[in-house]
């Protein structure tokens, strides 16, 4: 026996429709707005120097010009300036007295302290617990857990400014994948 539905209990389409189009304006719209952000989020702001890297500045602000630097700066000298997302980021100089291609970064891997170069005992010792890290940063007394963090030092071919990129190879010092990356 075939039924049939009387003809006022079938649902307005059209109100269904109207319903359908603003519950999907609803969902979407914020949607829309969420993506702006997660869009400006991956694509890096311009600007930044070469390579996605960061011009390093001396104590005074100024970008560093690895020929004057080194005019001022002697064998084994290690001085801080300014890194990657504004770390304190030691500058070396060789013993040839050429600039290192690696910068050290001088945040304890302990409790964050930024840890002093000790030119006399050859060495970053950090005054907050004791740990001891080598002229390159790799530690050599904890608490410390890990090397000090590196990235390269960079000198720009036009105008001869140390740019410092984030270090994502294997860390020389121990052979390791890099922690900070
Ligand atoms: Fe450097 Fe604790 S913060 S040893």
């Amino acid at each position: 026996m075939a039924t049939s539905i009387p003809a006022d209990n079938v649902p307005d389409m059209e109100k269904r429709k109207l319903l359908n189009l603003l519950l999907l304006g609803a969902l979407s719209l914020p949607s829309a707005g969420m993506l702006l952000p997660y869009t400006y989020f991956f694509v890096p702001p311009g600007g930044s120097g070469a390579g996605g890297g960061t011009v390093a500045k001396d104590a005074l602000g100024n970008d560093v010009v690895a020929a004057e630097w080194l005019k001022v700066h002697g064998p084994n000298d290690r001085t801080l300036t300014q890194g990657l997302k504004g770390d304190p980021t030691y500058l070396v100089v060789e013993s040839d007295r050429t600039l290192a291609t690696y910068g050290i970064n001088a945040v304890c891997t302990h409790l964050g302290c930024v840890v002093p170069w000790n030119a006399a005992e050859n060495k970053f010792l950090c005054p907050c617990h004791g740990s001891q890290y080598n002229n390159q940063g790799k530690v050599v007394r904890g608490p410390a857990p890990l090397s000090l963090a590196l990235a390269h030092a960079d000198v720009n071919v036009d105008d001869g400014k140390v740019v410092f990129v984030p270090w994502v190879e294997t860390d020389f010092r121990t052979g390791d994948a890099p922690w900070w990356s």
